[in-house]
């Protein structure tokens, strides 16, 4: 055979091997809220608070993949994803908070898992997107110690049943918003307003984490992926003045270094507690709580949507605070002195500014500070204000925009040497946005919510060439 009769080589943008995903999580599009023995989640109660969620909109019924998973399936393997990041109901599985399983919740996940491998597409789970028992909300939720014992409980019992077919687990999806949107700004479940509670929690949830990956390495084999999922900040400075500088010190402790030291250093930043010294004594850090937290993982994974620009405040010209969180109170647990701008560029639906080269800062800077630790894009997408035109179709070229931009950066930051393993787009389906309700849309695939109707848009259509391909349009 002649050297020009041989097959050009298949060339990439991506490495070798690179995961392309999509993801959910349950509370927002599963539904079936009272069926299969589930009880209340604390989103299940938040959202029946008049003025909690935009429009009254509560999980009730979602996107019903509860009972359309197959055909949801169907729809990721017509897309060519290789896997898909999904959420596990705690209070499906154990409603009761403690104690035994529920079969039934089991079930689900069961079939579900099953429907994915036999149409050859990876599950990747996590336990915790948001959805707390409601009945260990009654009993001091995040602010209680105990409910770390029973995330660790839960955990393992979860893994005991799938283990065997999930092989890459996550503990916990955003802590920063569990306790700060949920106990500082009270924008999220529960709906507290209090810096130190929110400290609190964000210990809480760490602690759970830890204690989480020791229960998921007593029950999984030795293959098994163990994984956390932050939001961290591509945070940035204003200008080069000191007080800009200081101001972006703070943003990225009470984004970033307050996750990642604990996790991967085993202490809180000095400067941390130095800065929420005002705030709370950390009392609630007990001996050997740090070790736990910093129990090793396999990977991490990095939800990223838009920067986030600070300066020091300017007190003669008070701005209000522009860092994509709705709310009066800020979440921010110390923000002194912190003003929070917008970046520049256009603006999606949520009016979080568009900018890709956020997601390559923050890979790259995990790459110096994290030498080694495998990264995965476990979220990034976008939401614009899609609709089905006369014909049926969904044309969302602000959506493929968004995606190519931010998965160029991806592309760049890998050549640059960063171990970033996939990229899982957020969100498969349109859904239930939290405090937004089905307002904003975030999916690739439009859900028509009164008929349950599922249109892949534009963004499907490209997104699942890029996967085909492996590379994307020039
Ligand atoms: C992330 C959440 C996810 C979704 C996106 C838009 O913070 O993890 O559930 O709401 O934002």
């Amino acid at each position: 055979m002649s050297v020009e009769a041989l097959p050009a080589p298949v060339r990439t943008d991506f490495p070798t091997g690179f995961v392309w995903g999509a993801a959910t999580a349950a509370y927002q599009i599963e539904g079936a809220a009272a069926e299969g023995g589930r009880t209340p989640s604390i989103w299940d109660t938040f959202s029946r608070i008049p003025g909690k969620v935009r429009n009254g909109d509560t999980g009730d019924i979602a996107a019903d993949h509860y009972h359309r998973y197959r055909e949801d399936v169907a729809l990721m393997a017509e897309l060519g994803l290789g896997a898909y990041r999904f959420s596990l109901a705690w209070p499906r599985i154990q409603p009761a908070g403690s104690g035994p399983a529920n079969e039934a919740g089991l079930d689900f996940y069961d079939r579900l898992v099953d429907e994915l491998l036999a149409n050859g597409i990876t599950p990747v789970a996590t336990l915790y997107h948001w959805d707390l028992p409601q009945t260990l909300e009654d009993q001091g939720g995040w602010l209680n110690r105990d409910t770390t014992h029973r995330f660790a409980e839960y955990a393992s019992l979860t893994a005991r049943r799938l283990g065997d077919r999930i092989g890459t687990w996550t503990t916990l999806n955003e802590p920063w918003c569990s306790a700060f949107l949920g106990y500082g700004s009270g924008v999220h479940a529960p709906g507290r307003t209090s810096p130190a509670e929110a400290l609190t929690a964000h210990h809480h949830l760490l602690l759970a984490h830890g204690l989480g990956v020791g229960a998921l390495r007593a029950e999984l084999p030795a293959t098994a992926q163990v994984s956390l999922t932050l939001n961290l900040a591509a945070v940035r400075p204003l200008t080069g003045d000191p007080a800009d500088l200081d101001a972006a010190r703070r943003i990225d402790g009470l984004a970033n270094r307050i996750f990642l030291d604990p996790v991967f250093r085993g202490s809180y930043p000095a400067d941390v507690l130095a800065d929420t010294a005002e705030v709370t004594d950390w009392s609630f850090v007990h001996d050997g709580d740090l070790a736990e937290i910093s129990r090793p993982i396999d990977s991490l994974g990095i939800n990223y949507y838009t920067p986030t620009v600070v300066a020091a405040d300017d007190p003669e010209h008070p701005a209000p605070r522009q860092d994509g969180h709705a709310g009066e109170l800020s979440p921010w647990p110390a923000d002194t002195g912190v003003r929070f701008l917008p970046a520049e560029g256009s603006r999606t639906a949520m009016g979080w500014p568009v900018d890709a080269d956020g997601l390559y800062e923050l890979l790259t800077r995990l790459r110096d500070d994290l030498p080694g630790l495998p990264l995965l894009v476990t979220e990034n997408g976008a939401a614009y204000d899609d609709y089905s035109d006369p014909s049926g179709a969904v044309h969302d070229p602000e959506r493929v925009a968004y995606l190519h931009g931010h998965l160029d950066a991806v592309r760049r930051a890998a050549a640059d040497g960063v171990p970033v393993g996939g990229y899982f787009l957020w969100s498969l389906l349109d859904n239930f946005e939290w405090a937004y309700g089905y307002g904003k849309r975030f999916g690739m695939v439009h859900v028509d919510f009164a008929s349950q109707r599922r249109t892949p848009k534009d963004s499907a259509r490209w997104y699942a060439e890029v996967i085909r391909t492996g590379r994307l349009p020039r």
